[in-house]
C-alpha cells in the first residue's frame, strides 16, 4: 500500500502558492513574494509593458548566482510600480479557502487520469515493462487520493476498490506474473464498473452505469466502452 497523500497536500499547497504568485505572468519565483506590486497586465498596460521586458530576461537559469539575480531585476520593476494605479492593483482579493477548495479537481477530472493510467498500466504490462507498470499504479493511487480528499463522500468506496483490486495488481507486478496480472486487471475493470453502478449523484440518481470501461485493445482510450453496456 502506498501512502502518498503528502503529495496531494503538497500539490494543493503548491497550487495555492502558485495562485498567490501568478497574478503577474513571468515573475522570478523569489521576487514575487518580496514585491507584491503585481499589477494585473490589464490594469496598467503601459508601465509593466515597459518594465517587464527589461526586468524579466535578466535572470536566466544559467546565471552563476541565482540568489543575487532577482534583486537587480526586482528594483526596476518596483520603482515604476510606485504609482497610485499600481497600488490599487497591488491588493488583489485573495481567494478564500472555500474558493480554493471549489477549484480543486472533482472526481470526474480525477477519473480521466485514473482511466488513462489504467490504460497505460495494461500496455506497460503487455510490453513487459514492469517498472512502468509499477509507476502507473503508484500514480493511480496518488490521483485517487486527490479524489478522496476533494470528494470525501466517495473515499470509502475508493479505498475499498484499492484494497480489493489495486493491491492484487501490485502483487502481480512485483511478482512479474503476467497471468496473475491479467486476471487481476480483468477483475479491476469489473470493480471500476461496479463502483460506477453503485455511486449516485443529484444529477445521476440511477448511478453511473453508463460509464463503462473495458480492457483496452488498441490504445489507452479503448478503455472506454462507449456503448455503456
Ligand atoms: C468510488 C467508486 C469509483 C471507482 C472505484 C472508480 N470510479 Fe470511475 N467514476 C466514479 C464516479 C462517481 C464517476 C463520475 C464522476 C463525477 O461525479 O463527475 C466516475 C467517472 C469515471 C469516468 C468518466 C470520466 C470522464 O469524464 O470521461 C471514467 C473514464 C472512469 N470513471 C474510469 C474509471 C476506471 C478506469 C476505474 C477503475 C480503475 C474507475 N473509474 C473506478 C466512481 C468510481
Amino acid at each position: 500500500m502506498l501512502v502518498l497523500r503528502r503529495c496531494a497536500y503538497l500539490a494543493v499547497a503548491g497550487f495555492a502558492a502558485a495562485l498567490a504568485g501568478c497574478s503577474q505572468a513571468p515573475p522570478t519565483p523569489t521576487a514575487a513574494p518580496a514585491v507584491p506590486t503585481t499589477a494585473p497586465p490589464a490594469a496598467t498596460p503601459t508601465a509593466p509593458a515597459a518594465a517587464k521586458p527589461a526586468a524579466s530576461p535578466s535572470p536566466p537559469a544559467t546565471t552563476a548566482s541565482p540568489v543575487a539575480a532577482p534583486s537587480p531585476a526586482v528594483k526596476p520593476a518596483a520603482s515604476p510600480a510606485a504609482s497610485p494605479a499600481v497600488v490599487a492593483a497591488a491588493s488583489p482579493t485573495p481567494l478564500s479557502l472555500a474558493q480554493l477548495s471549489a477549484i480543486q479537481p472533482g472526481l470526474g477530472t480525477v477519473m480521466i487520469e485514473y482511466a488513462r493510467r489504467m490504460g497505460h498500466l495494461w500496455f506497460a504490462e503487455q510490453a513487459s515493462n514492469w517498472d512502468l507498470a509499477q509507476y502507473q499504479l503508484g500514480e493511480m493511487i496518488e490521483i485517487q487520493e486527490v479524489g478522496e480528499t476533494t470528494r470525501p463522500a466517495r473515499a470509502p468506496a475508493l479505498k475499498s476498490f484499492e484494497s480489493s483490486f489495486l493491491d492484487p495488481l501490485d502483487e502481480a507486478i512485483k511478482a512479474k506474473d503476467k497471468g496473475k496480472f491479467e486476471s487481476a486487471y480483468n477483475s479491476a475493470i469489473q470493480g471500476c464498473n461496479s463502483c460506477h453502478g453503485s455511486q449516485t449523484s443529484a444529477d445521476f440518481q440511477q448511478g453511473f452505469t453508463f460509464i463503462k470501461v473495458q480492457v483496452p485493445t488498441k490504445g489507452i482510450w479503448d478503455i472506454y466502452k462507449w456503448d455503456g453496456r
